[in-house]
């Protein structure tokens, strides 16, 4: 007999159910008594012993189907061993929870976040085995999470309608799409909606280069411009700041615009005189249905979950290391971020064609 306790945390994405999916139905191919106690909303039904029972008929039909059948919430990582407003110790609920019902191990669903916590439940003596979620594709150790695919190909499919309007308007669009911290999503999405500038988290831009860009499209007889901007992007004035310096900018900055683009928009249209126009894509690119890619992505992790739960190796994340289904132990990647280098092979190349960074 097998029990397991599987939960979904942070922001969601479009193959949770598939990745679950894979796991339950590898689980129930191979062994003939399993359970599996489904946390609702994350640590937070972990902590606080919300919890259902699911049978394998729960995880049927569910492969193409967005979002989490179990829910999901954030529970900040740095405020695990801050106890709640009633005193509760979340760390020992945790650990009491999984004790009380004899689970064999966790199967925990999420981000960089959620894999610090399961790497905090790892260190105080739970089996946890971690799958990599997140449109971010930001990490560590796995080449590829899943959502990422569908969530490019959203917003690629957001920068391809934009373009249709941009070029008979002759107008400059700024697309934003989601990354506060790295930018994967809007460096592929950009590329592959043909954008003519992209801005990410990791190259800060200078005004100047930007403007240059726009005004050198213009010249040749370009009459628009698309722009992929990631939600993170940051000025250069702006990265120069130490970081107490740059969250009060930051602040300030909010505080005047709904993000980053807007303000963007409206010093290109001061520098240039050109018409800008934002678009936001925002949590479409979390929603709907997973894309073929990812439904395969996420089957092939779930099924080795599975392989894994039943050869009993835990504390380990399931990953994709060029092309193969691995493990990596959480101890070796828990708490690191993978960003795009500035160096990046992408990068040069959509250089050398003449898309403008910024830099
Ligand atoms: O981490 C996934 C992500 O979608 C980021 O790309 C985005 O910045 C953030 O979550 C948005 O978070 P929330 O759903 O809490 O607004």
């Amino acid at each position: 007999m097998k029990r397991i306790g599987m939960l979904t945390s942070g922001g969601d994405c479009q193959a949770l159910n598939a990745t679950m999916r894979g796991v339950v139905k590898g689980l129930f191919n191979s062994l003939s008594d399993v359970e599996i106690y489904g946390f609702e909303e994350g640590y937070k039904g972990l902590i606080y012993g919300n919890y259902r029972l699911l049978s394998a008929r729960d995880f049927s039909g569910i492969l193409t189907q967005g979002g989490t059948i179990i829910g999901s919430s954030r529970q900040p990582f740095k405020l695990m061993r801050v106890p709640d407003e009633n005193g509760l110790d979340k760390v020992e609920a945790m650990k009491q929870n999984y004790h009380k019902l004899r689970l064999d191990c966790l199967v925990i669903l999420g981000g960089n976040g959620t894999q610090k916590t399961a790497n905090l439940l790892r260190e105080e003596g739970l089996n946890v085995i971690h799958l990599p979620k997140t449109i971010d594709n930001d990490i560590y150790g796995t080449d590829l999470t899943f959502g990422y695919q569908t969530a490019i190909n959203i917003a690629t499919e957001c920068i391809d309608c934009i373009h249709t309007t941009a070029s008979s308007h002759g107008r400059c669009f700024i697309v934003e799409v989601m990354g506060h911290k790295v930018g994967w999503l809007t460096l592929n999405a950009g590329i592959a909606g043909g954008a003519d500038i992209i801005l990410l988290p990791e190259i800060p831009y200078d005004l100047d280069k930007v403007c240059e860009a726009i005004e050198k499209r213009h010249k040749s007889g370009k009459k628009f411009t698309i722009l992929a901007v990631a939600e993170g992007a940051v000025s250069k004035e702006m990265a120069a700041l130490d970081k107490k310096e740059r969250a009060k900018a930051m602040e300030k900055m909010l505080k005047r615009y709904p993000s980053i683009s807007y303000k963007l928009a409206e010093e290109i249209t001061e520098r240039t005189g050109a018409e800008v126009r934002v678009t936001v894509p925002g949590h479409t690119q979390r929603g709907g249905s997973p894309c073929a890619f990812d439904r395969v992505l996420s089957t092939r992790l779930g099924a080795y979950a599975a392989q894994c739960i039943i050869k009993e190796q835990y504390g380990i994340m399931v990953a994709v290391v060029d092309n193969q289904i691995k493990k990596v132990k959480l101890s070796e990647c828990a708490g690191k971020l993978k960003s795009v280098s500035p160096d990046d092979q992408t990068i040069m190349l959509a250089k050398s064609i003449g898309i403008s960074f910024g830099d």
